[in-house]
């Protein structure tokens, strides 16, 4: 038995949540799965109430899960960052999910953003997820002179920046520090490159901007290098402006592709519209022996919330996913098999896609193709 924590949180996350917890408990049935379901109420509902993010209490809570399903945080009442940072990474870096795994493929039937021959598009990120200008190290002043200490902290490290700023010429400076340490480079490029060979990938993407943020990226490569070495798998070095002209151009040249937090972030996006979209677009935070977090791409989508508009196919997806790292393979391949296949008989589109189907009504299509082959 798995205990698995579920947020639905905030906008069209509930509703897409919805739909992979009805397509889990079909296939989990189905192949004598079992998992415990609690489900928590966090998100800006919760916040607005309440006054409080996230609790020590409910952190310690999910400490005790062997995973977690999420939908998505975020909402127009809420300033941006106050949930985003307070609940959703501050997860990402409790449980030091270092990796922030991304695959982009097609679906038969569904129309990349690509115009022209783009059926090769079958690529992977590998993300950095707790550094970079991730780790929320920053602030802003007015003062012609300050003083701020700004402390960093992660479950393998500690660093302390004693910060001092002269200012002249300006009324107001604001600036955020990036990190890249020596074994967070290191244990993302192990996951890269061992998940290069096990699915014989034989050149991996390193993305970077070392020509500008020499000193942060500079570190990177050399932990690419020393990888691509212990690996014996080739490697290439992009820049990210570049990835994004050829992520467009001739995608099908990338395979696997490791990324710092940031442009991982942005490129994922683009990704995801290769694919159809962002709400086809599954992603898992991992820490391979910890607790891992599974979420779609997407965000809380506050244009098209409670209207049943959400494609959930991300969401059901990253179940998937959920299922995969947790060992059951057969399951996750039968979740992928029947969303898949429903996307191909060209029958159910969700609103994004150009079609009339509901949010309820592609779980009720995936459900019903499970059950069918079941
Ligand atoms: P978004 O991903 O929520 O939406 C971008 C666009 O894509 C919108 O037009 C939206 O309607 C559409 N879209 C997204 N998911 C869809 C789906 N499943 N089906 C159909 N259409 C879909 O990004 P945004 O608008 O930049 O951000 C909205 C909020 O979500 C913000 O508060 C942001 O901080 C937050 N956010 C959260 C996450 C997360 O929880 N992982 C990720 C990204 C953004
Ligand atoms: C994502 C989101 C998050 C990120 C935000 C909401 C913090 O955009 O999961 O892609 O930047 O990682
Ligand atoms: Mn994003």
């Amino acid at each position: 038995m798995h205990r698995v924590a579920v947020i639905p949180g905030d906008g069209i996350g509930p509703e897409v949540v919805e739909q992979a917890r009805r397509v889990l408990d079909v296939v989990t049935e189905r192949c004598g799965v079992s998992l415990d379901f609690e489900e928590f109420d966090l998100g800006a509902a919760h916040y607005l109430e309440t006054g409080e993010v996230i609790s020590d209490e409910t952190i310690g809570r999910l400490e005790g899960k062997d995973a977690i399903l999420l939908g998505a945080l975020g909402d127009p009442r809420v300033r941006p960052g106050v949930l985003e940072k307070g609940i959703l990474l501050r997860l990402r870096f409790h449980f030091d999910e270092y990796v922030n795994l991304r695959p982009v493929t097609l679906y038969d039937g569904i129309p990349s953003a690509l115009a022209g021959d783009s059926r090769a598009v079958n690529m992977r990120f590998v993300r950095e997820n707790t550094e970079d200008f991730y780790v929320g190290l920053g602030g802003r002043t007015t003062q012609r002179s300050s003083e701020e200490e700004l402390l960093l902290k992660r479950t393998a490290y500690e660093a302390k920046f004693d910060v001092g700023i002269e200012l002249e010429g300006s009324e107001e400076l604001a600036y955020q520090i990036g990190v890249i340490t020596r074994g967070g480079a290191r244990r993302v490029m192990d996951y890269a490159f061992s998940l290069a060979r096990s699915k014989g990938v034989d050149l991996v993407t390193s993305v970077d901007k070392a020509n500008v943020l020499t000193e942060m990226y500079g570190l990177w490569r050399e932990e690419v290098l020393a990888a691509s070495t212990k690996y014996g798998i080739d490697v290439e070095f992009q820049y990210v402006d570049a990835v994004a002209l050829h992520m467009v151009r001739a995608p099908a040249r990338f395979k696997l592709l490791v990324t710092p937090n940031l442009f991982g972030d942005i490129l994922t996006d683009l990704g995801a519209a290769l694919q159809g979209g962002l709400g086809f677009a599954p992603s898992g935070n991992i820490n391979p022996e910890g607790v891992s977090m599974f979420e779609p791409v997407h965000g809380s989508a506050p244009d098209i919330a409670g209207l049943g508009l959400a494609n959930p196919v991300g969401a059901v997806l990253s179940s998937a996913l959920m299922l995969d790292t947790l060992g059951y393979e057969e399951a996750a391949d039968a979740i992928e098999q029947a969303t898949r296949a429903v996307l191909g008989d060209g029958k159910h589109r969700t609103p994004d896609t150009g079609g009339t189907t509901s949010t309820t009504q592609m779980g009720d299509a995936i459900v019903a193709r499970l059950r069918e082959t079941g």
